[in-house]
């Protein structure tokens, strides 16, 4: 491989294994890795804790617009055990925003344009040396049209609900199938027909549908991918 510094966009469904191929992909490469999705957890977080957020997901705006420039959203990674923290204003709040009560609100706040606005703009600073693999949903169609490589991740509802139900269960969250098969259909339906940034595949992207890959398998396609990238 040359050494060219790639910029890879990873986008796709919520649930189908992007984050973890994204901080596999880094670590191989050395490069850094940015979940955009912690972002905007984190920023419903700050919402469910401010009072800025209703129970039916109704969010108060006036009040968010005035204190979305403060809300700090910092990430660090640990070479040793290769995990990555996210910070909210200096707290570590990486297992809180994973919790189903913060998944379950945060269509709600990445729907928001000026929220939207925001955070894009610090990934988008985040990125500006390249050597950067990015998550989330519009990385290839937003946040970086000009990405070097873009791969567009995808697996059946059915897969992806019990691959986030294996995972919350394994930390003792007390969650039924239903319940989380709900939460993906609804995220993916959220995700794809707001009006800002939607979720869609950018017309160069890669599409990767993982359903029948093991994460082996998949990881293969995806140096491959990035083989071809760097010979431009
Ligand atoms: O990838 P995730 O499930 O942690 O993302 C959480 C939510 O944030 C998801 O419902 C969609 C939204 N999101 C987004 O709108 N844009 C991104 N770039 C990343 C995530």
């Amino acid at each position: 491989m040359n050494d060219k510094k790639l910029t890879i966009a990873i986008d796709g469904f919520s649930s189908c294994g992007k984050s973890t191929v994204a901080k596999e992909l880094a670590r191989k490469l050395g490069y850094v890795y940015v979940d955009t999705g912690a972002m905007y957890r984190a920023v419903t977080l700050y919402c469910m804790r401010n009072s800025l957020i209703s129970d039916d997901g109704t969010v108060n705006t006036d009040n968010l617009k005035k204190v979305i420039g403060d809300i700090n959203i910092t990430f660090t990674y640990n070479k040793s055990t290769g995990a990555n923290t996210t910070w909210l204003n200096g707290e570590q709040v990486e297992d809180e925003i994973r919790r189903i009560e913060v998944s379950n609100k945060v269509s709600y706040v990445s729907r928001i344009d000026f929220v939207r606005t925001q955070m894009v703009k610090l990934q988008q600073d985040m990125g500006k040396q390249g050597g950067i693999v990015m998550d989330g949903r519009d990385i290839g169609t937003v946040v970086f049209p000009n990405a070097d490589l873009k791969i567009f991740m995808t697996a059946s509802p059915e897969v992806r609900a019990q691959r986030r139900f294996d995972e919350l269960t394994a930390k003792g969250e007390k969650v039924t199938m239903e319940e989380v098969l709900e939460n993906v259909n609804q995220r993916d339906y959220i995700d794809q027909h707001r009006d800002v940034s939607p979720l869609r595949q950018a017309d160069d992207a890669h599409v990767v549908d993982n359903s029948h890959m093991t994460r082996d398998e998949q990881f293969a396609v995806i140096l491959q991918l990035v083989e071809n990238a760097k010979k431009g």
